[in-house]
């Protein structure tokens, strides 16, 4: 694709996960379980009903390798160090809604609490 005849984004959202691992036995996120939480992302993704308009990927490393397993959302450039599947569902949920959908996803929690 030539970014000059399409300059349209392919993605709503992009989630990268790194899945890098460090032969050298340094930490890296694929030696974090960053694997199970890629498959997480996706699953949450289709979930939602957004795997054609939001992607996740795994990436290489991103230089924060200390805090692993890293997740990146683009467009909005937000980083996370996630640990578990919940994390991403969680912050896939809260950061990829949008505006409308944030406030039916919060009805029932409040039909819940009265
Ligand atoms: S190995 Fe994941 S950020 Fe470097």
């Amino acid at each position: 694709m030539n970014e000059v005849e399409n300059p349209t984004l392919p993605y709503e959202h992009h989630v990268l996960i790194c899945t890098n691992l460090r032969p050298d036995g340094r930490p890296s996120c694929s030696g974090s379980g960053a694997h199970e939480l890629l498959s997480a992302a996706k699953r949450k993704l289709a979930e939602m009903g957004k795997a054609g308009t939001s992607r996740a990927n795994a990436s290489g490393c991103l230089g924060r390798c200390e805090h692993g397993p890293v997740m990146v959302i683009y467009p909005a450039n937000l980083w996370f160090s996630c640990k578990t599947p919940q994390q991403v569902d969680r912050i896939i949920e809260q950061h990829l809604l949008r505006p409308d959908q944030q406030l039916r996803a919060k009805e029932p929690q409040k039909e819940s609490t009265s």
